[in-house]
């Protein structure tokens, strides 16, 4: 950390995080550059000398509140001239100057290839008093390496400090997306995929391996298709990857997010059931059940090779667990279409789906090509009976471990059933099995970052309740 004049307090930094892990990742590393720049976190909007807001443009809804939160602090910067106001993030990237018509008093927008630059594009902004914008190139604005170049990538820079849990890290293996789903936005906002180089991430994991963490979720747009190529030809794969992060010592999970049903090869299914320490967890999401929604989504399969590849991974995996999403009310979603996607998800028995009703997204090939031709009310009720089928579904599984001992990497309090005021009772802790499940169990917050056996005791559709039926494991999990 930078060396601060002790008579002066240190800058308080309030930040707002939406959208992906991707952000929450980025934020992590804002924050930690802004550490160095004599900043603190507060919870306290009002105490702030300078207010972040990390942004997402998947939905409109996402980019809605943002504005709204913008709105209503244009009065403390009337009251507080030298605050510091900035939107970073995917909303940055896409909007650019048009944030700073909408909303005059934002001192900097950096998009999420430029967050390295937000300690300096503060003070510039400041010393300047002009706003500060800092965005990568279009995907169309030239060469592929010449708009790759302007995504820069700052992943080494950790702070655990500002972690949610210190046991738990994001690990980003890849940049940016190059499949261009027609409804998506991210890849005209992170810019086009890059693979980051096997041995940074390695040396990445072992840095957070002896920061304490215990469990590393690598990220990536679509994860599974990580590759990177070496100059003498060798490739690594994912499944190369886990098999090397699986040798470092202190970590005891490995999960990965997102996965593209395409890229969902053998091998790597292969090293989810070999490598002990990886979570039987996949995410993959299906998007819609209809073959014709989903050649409009340019997802480049079919409903039958999604079951198909489903069926090969819980063959592979035995006692994993898959969740996936959907999107309702695409652009010419009929109601015999929405049946398919019904059936899809009945037959394919996911933990947890995420719903979402499309949003038509500005620059994105679906928002040119086919009109929103979905009536809102209609999006909402096909969410509102995805939802449903899903919950029950997920109530009927978790009933299926009721009486079971399992295995948890245990998280800390649990946040949802934290003591009420003269709770002397146990502390209400939460965790994960192997394949995700969340777990809430009486125990000590001793056994935060260990493994404990929790007999299960009682199940909602999200959550397994217990009881520690062995004191901790230290073993991996
Ligand atoms: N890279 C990930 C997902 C990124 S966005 C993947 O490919 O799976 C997360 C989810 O938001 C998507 O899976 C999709 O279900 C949803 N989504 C993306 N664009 C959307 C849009 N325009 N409207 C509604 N939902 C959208
Ligand atoms: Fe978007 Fe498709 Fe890329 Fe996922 S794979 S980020 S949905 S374009
Ligand atoms: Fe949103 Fe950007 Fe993630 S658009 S979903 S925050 S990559």
């Amino acid at each position: 950390m930078a060396d601060q004049p002790t008579s002066q307090p240190p800058k308080k930094l309030y930040i707002e995080t939406v959208g992906c892990q991707m952000n929450v990742l980025d934020s992590e590393l804002v924050v930690a550059r802004l550490r160095d720049d004599g900043y603190e976190l507060t919870d306290d909007i009002d105490q702030a000398d300078a207010i972040l807001y990390n942004t997402c443009s998947v939905r409109q809804h996402a980019e809605d509140k943002i504005y709204s939160a913008l709105g209503r602090i244009k009065h403390l910067k009337k009251k507080k001239p030298g605050l510091s106001v900035g939107v970073l993030g995917c909303m940055a990237q896409k909007d650019q100057t048009q944030i700073l018509r909408r909303a005059p008093h934002v001192d900097v927008v950096v998009g999420p290839g430029q967050l390295g630059r937000v300690p300096e594009l503060l003070l510039k902004a400041k010393a300047e008093s002009t706003p500060q914008l800092a965005v990568s190139l279009a995907r169309t604005a030239g060469s592929r390496d010449h708009v790759t170049s302007s995504f820069d990538s700052y992943d080494a820079d950790r702070e655990p400090a500002v972690r949610p849990s210190p046991f738990q890290a994001y690990l980003r293996v890849m940049m940016g997306c190059d499949k261009f789903c027609t409804y998506c936005i991210v890849p005209s906002v992170r810019g086009p995929e890059q693979s980051r180089p096997p041995d940074s991430i390695v040396a990445e994991a072992r840095l957070l391996a002896m920061q304490g963490v215990k469990e590393i979720t690598l990220i990536g747009q679509t994860v599974n298709s990580y590759k990177h190529r070496e100059p003498d030809g060798r490739t690594t794969r994912l499944s190369d990857l886990l098999a090397r992060l699986h040798d470092i010592e202190g970590v005891v999970r490995i999960k990965f997010i997102t996965n593209f049903p395409n890229d969902m090869t053998d091998d790597l299914l292969q090293a989810v059931r070999d490598l002990p320490k990886v979570s039987r967890y996949i995410h993959v999401p299906a998007q819609s059940g209809c073959d014709m929604i989903l050649k409009r989504m340019k997802r480049m399969y079919t409903a039958a090779f999604y079951e198909d590849m489903l069926a090969r991974l819980r063959e592979t995996i035995p006692g994993s667990s898959v969740s996936s999403d959907f999107i309702v009310g695409f652009c010419g979603e009929t109601e015999e279409s929405f049946d398919k996607t019904v059936g899809l998800l009945e037959r394919s028995r996911f933990k947890n789906s995420f719903i979402f009703k499309y949003s038509p997204r500005a620059g994105t090939k679906a928002d040119g090509l086919f009109a929103d031709d979905v009536a809102e009310e209609v999006k909402r009720r096909r969410n509102q009976v995805l939802l449903e089928l899903q919950t029950r579904i997920s109530l009927e599984d978790n009933r299926g471990f009721l009486g079971r001992d399992l295995e948890i990497l245990v998280e800390g309090p649990s946040r949802s059933t934290t003591r009420k005021e003269g709770w002397d009772g146990p502390d209400q802790m939460t965790g994960r099995t192997h394949c995700d499940r969340i777990v809430v169990f009486s125990g000590p917050q001793s056994l935060t970052g260990l493994t404990a056996r929790v007999k299960i005791e009682n199940a909602s559709a999200v959550t397994l309740f217990g009881r520690v039926a062995d004191a901790q494991v230290t073993g991996p999990v």
